[in-house]
C-alpha cells in the first residue's frame, strides 16, 4: 500500500507544468502589485525568486518534490527568499492555479502539433506532387472500384489534416481563456484585476463564472477528441501504408527504419512502425475516454478527481506527437512502385462504369446500361477475358450500341483523364489541390 501522502501526489507528473506554473505566478504577482495587495518590493523580490527558478526548469532543474508542482514550486521559492515568497498565493487557490497551469502548457502544444500536422501535410504534398502520373486502383470495400490517381488518394489525407489543424485552432480558442482570479470556487474579496493578468499571459478573455472555471475540464476533453480524430487519420494512413507495401499489393516499398524481420523468417520485412500508430490510436482514444469517464458525475466545483486530467492529457500529447513525425519520415522515404499500381488499375473491370456510362450518353437509362454492362462482365470473368480482349461482335451482343472505340474508354489512364468533376481525380483538379494545399501548409 502506499502511504497516503504519496498516494494523493501527482509531482511525479504534474512537474512537467514547473515552467508555466512559475510564469503564471509571475504574472499573478504583477497583477497583485499593480492592485496595491502586495508592495514594489515584495512583488521584484518575489519575481526575482520565480525567474530564478523558471531559469533552473528550463536547464531541467526542477524544484525538489512535494505533493504537487505548485507547492513545489511555493516551497522552493520560500526556501531561496524567505516568508515574503509566501504572500504570491494572495487571492489564489490551487484549484484556479492547476486550471491556468493546464491551460498554458496545452496552449504550447497545440500549436506545437499543429505545426507537426502542417509538416506532415508538406510531405503527402511533396510525395503527389512528385508521382503526380502514378494510376491505381481507388477502392470501396477494398474491391478495385475505379482508377484514380495516387496522388490523390494521398491528398485526401492532407485534407484530413487539414481540417485536424482547424479542429486544434478552434479548440485553442476555447483553451485561451483565464481562469485565474476565481480562486477555490467563489471567487475573492481582493480586489483584483483578471483582465490584467489575462493580457500579461496573452489569453483572449477572462472566465465568466468562478465556479465553472476551477471544475470546468472541457477544454483538456475537447483536445483529447482533436487529438482522438488526428490519431484516427494516422491509423487508417498506416493501414493503407501496411497494405500497399505487402507483397499481394506491392504499390509502396517502407525504408528499411521503418520495417522489422522476423526473428524465424528470414524473407520478412514487417511494417512495424506503421503498426504500432495504428495501435497508438486505441490508447489516445483510451486517454479520451478515461478523462470524460473522470468528469461524469462530478459535482461542481473542484474535486480531487480531477487531479487525474493531467496522465491522460500528457500521454496524448506525447503519443501524438511522436507518432505526427514518425508519419512524415516514412512518407519522405516512401518508395512507390508505379508499375504495380498500373497493372492492378487494369485489373478488375474498373472500365465498368465507364461502359455503362457510354450507354448512358447514348439514350439507355443507367439502370439498363448498369445491368448490360453486369453481364458483358459475368461474360468476361467466365471467358477468362478482360475487357480490351473483347471484338466489336462480342461487344454487339450485349448491347447494339456499342462500337470498338469504347474500348478505349477502359483504360486507367482515359479513366482517370474523365474525372473532370470538381475535386475529382483528373490531373487539372489534384494539380489545384495541391496548389491550395501549398497555400494552406506552406505558406504561413
Ligand atoms: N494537484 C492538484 C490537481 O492537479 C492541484 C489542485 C489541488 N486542489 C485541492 N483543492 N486539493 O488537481
Amino acid at each position: 500500500m502506499p502511504k497516503f501522502q504519496d498516494f494523493i501526489a501527482s509531482y511525479a507528473f504534474d512537474k512537467r507544468l514547473a515552467w508555466y506554473d512559475a510564469v503564471g505566478s509571475i504574472a499573478h504577482v504583477r497583477m497583485l502589485k499593480k492592485c496595491g495587495i502586495i508592495s514594489s518590493s515584495d512583488e521584484k523580490k518575489i519575481i526575482k525568486g520565480l525567474e530564478s527558478i523558471i531559469k533552473d526548469a528550463e536547464k531541467g532543474k526542477l524544484p525538489p518534490a512535494q505533493e504537487d508542482i505548485h507547492y513545489a514550486v511555493e516551497k522552493e521559492l520560500i526556501r531561496r527568499i524567505g516568508p515574503v515568497g509566501g504572500k504570491m498565493h494572495t487571492a489564489r487557490s490551487r484549484n484556479d492555479q492547476v486550471a491556468l497551469d493546464l491551460r498554458l502548457y496545452l496552449r504550447d502544444e497545440i500549436i506545437r502539433l499543429a505545426d507537426l500536422l502542417n509538416a506532415l501535410q508538406q510531405e503527402l504534398v511533396s510525395a503527389a506532387e512528385k508521382n503526380i502520373g502514378a494510376v491505381m486502383p481507388g477502392y470501396t470495400h477494398l474491391q478495385p472500384a475505379q482508377p484514380v490517381l495516387f496522388s490523390h488518394h494521398l491528398l485526401a489525407y492532407a485534407w484530413m489534416f487539414q481540417r485536424d489543424k482547424e479542429r486544434f485552432s478552434d479548440c485553442y480558442d476555447r483553451v485561451n481563456v483565464l481562469p485565474l482570479g476565481s480562486a477555490a470556487l467563489a471567487g475573492t474579496s481582493f480586489k483584483i484585476d483578471r483582465n490584467f493578468t489575462a493580457k500579461l499571459l496573452g489569453f483572449a478573455s477572462v472566465s465568466e463564472n468562478s465556479m465553472d472555471s476551477v471544475s470546468d475540464r472541457d477544454f483538456a476533453a475537447e483536445f483529447l477528441s482533436c487529438a482522438s480524430i488526428a490519431m484516427m487519420h494516422l491509423s487508417r494512413l498506416s493501414e493503407e501504408l501496411i497494405v500497399w507495401s505487402s507483397a499481394e499489393f506491392g504499390f509502396v516499398r517502407l525504408a528499411d527504419e521503418f520495417t522489422s524481420g522476423s526473428s524465424i523468417m528470414p524473407q520478412k520485412r514487417n511494417p512495424d512502425v506503421a503498426e504500432i500508430i495504428r495501435g497508438k490510436s486505441g490508447r489516445v482514444y483510451g486517454n479520451q475516454t478515461a478523462l470524460l469517464s473522470i468528469l461524469k458525475g462530478l459535482p461542481l466545483t473542484y474535486n480531487r478527481d480531477l487531479q487525474e486530467d493531467k496522465p491522460p492529457v500528457f500521454d496524448t500529447v506525447d503519443t501524438l506527437s511522436s507518432c505526427l513525425e514518425v508519419t512524415a519520415a516514412m512518407l519522405a522515404s516512401l518508395k512507390i512502385n508505379p508499375g504495380r499500381m498500373l497493372s492492378a488499375a487494369q485489373n478488375g473491370y474498373m472500365g465498368a462504369t465507364e461502359l455503362a456510362d457510354y450507354l448512358a450518353r447514348k439514350g439507355i437509362p443507367f439502370r439498363e446500361a448498369h445491368g448490360v454492362v453486369k453481364n458483358l462482365v459475368s461474360y468476361c470473368v467466365s471467358s477468362g477475358k478482360v475487357f480490351e480482349d473483347l471484338n466489336a461482335a462480342e461487344l454487339k451482343r450485349f448491347s447494339p450500341v456499342f462500337s470498338s472505340e469504347v474500348l478505349k474508354l477502359v483504360l486507367p489512364e482515359s479513366i482517370v483523364r474523365t474525372k473532370t468533376s470538381y475535386g475529382g481525380t483528373a490531373l487539372p483538379s489534384v494539380k489545384l489541390q495541391i496548389r491550395k494545399l501549398k497555400k494552406l501548409c506552406f505558406q504561413k
